[in-house]
């Protein structure tokens, strides 16, 4: 038996990068999820080898409407919501002195706003679950300052703390909550990163392991949060990086 047998989970940013391969994880151990993302060309593509035990919902994280719709869709379609994966995520690189202030906008309204909206849409559902999960997504530079990264290191340090408060807050509701901070991954913006021979070269060296994370071994680590096995582990941000020496 998978560790998420008959659970179903809402994933946001499912539809490529990190979220696909958690995803892909989370139907494999068993689940049934619903991906929400804004959707471009091909989101509905990207799910097809997942057989209907994924499917896509149009969803902006920015819009509480959109995400309540989310929550709905999904209860509507597979019976309720016992985990949220909130994985959506953007970067908008730039020196905090020169940033626009729509980039700057743009990382927290989805990085930050975004995930508040996720939860408040789902703690009603995932309370009648009964053993309701949140896993959020933070990164290491969440907890390491990264010049030219301003917006994404605040946006995702802010996602641990509000992770630890909800995760107090919601224990009496039966729902477990945890943060998973990722290094540098060889999927979405991780690849992006590493394509840039000059800003990777910075950060390379630093990585104990000596290789970028693959996306398999962060859905691990997104299934054993959302699974039975990390029952107790509440309120924790867990570090997935190869051993980050910074
Ligand atoms: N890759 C890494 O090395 C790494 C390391 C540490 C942490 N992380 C974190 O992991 C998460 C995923 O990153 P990734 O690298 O996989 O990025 P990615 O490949 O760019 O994927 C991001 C996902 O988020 C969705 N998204 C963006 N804005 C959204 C919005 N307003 N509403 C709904 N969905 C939205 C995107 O879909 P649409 O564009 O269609 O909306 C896409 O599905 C992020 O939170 C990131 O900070 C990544």
């Amino acid at each position: 038996m998978g560790a998420l047998e008959g659970r179903v989970a809402v994933v946001t940013g499912g539809t490529k990068g990190l979220g696909l391969k958690i995803t892909e994880a989370f139907v494999a151990e068993g689940a049934r999820v619903v991906v929400g993302a804004r959707g471009g060309a091909g989101a509905d593509g990207a799910l097809a080898h997942l057989d209907g035990r994924a499917v896509f919902r149009q969803t902006d994280v920015r819009d509480p409407a959109s995400v309540r719709a989310l929550m709905e869709a999904a209860a509507d379609r597979f019976g309720g919501v016992d985990v949220l994966m909130a994985n959506a995520g953007l970067s908008r690189p730039g020196p905090a002195a020169g940033l626009a202030g729509a980039d700057w906008a743009q990382v927290v309204d989805t990085n930050l706003n975004g995930l508040f909206h996720c939860v408040q849409a789902a703690v009603p559902y995932l309370e009648r679950s009964g053993n309701g999960r949140i896993v959020t997504m933070s990164s290491a530079l969440g907890s390491r300052p990264a010049p030219g990264a301003s917006a994404y290191c605040a946006t995702k340090a802010a996602v641990e703390m509000f992770s630890k408060v909800i995760a107090l807050e919601l224990a009496p509701k039966g729902i477990v909550v945890n943060c998973l901070a990722p290094g540098f991954v060889d999927e979405g913006m991780g690849r992006l990163l590493k394509q840039n021979q000059a800003v990777w070269s910075t950060y390379a060296p630093k990585v104990a392991l000596g290789r970028m994370g693959t996306g398999r071994e962060i859905a691990e680590a997104a299934v054993y949060l959302a699974g039975d096995a990390g029952a107790y582990v509440n309120g924790h941000v867990l570090e997935v990086n190869g051993g980050l020496a910074w």
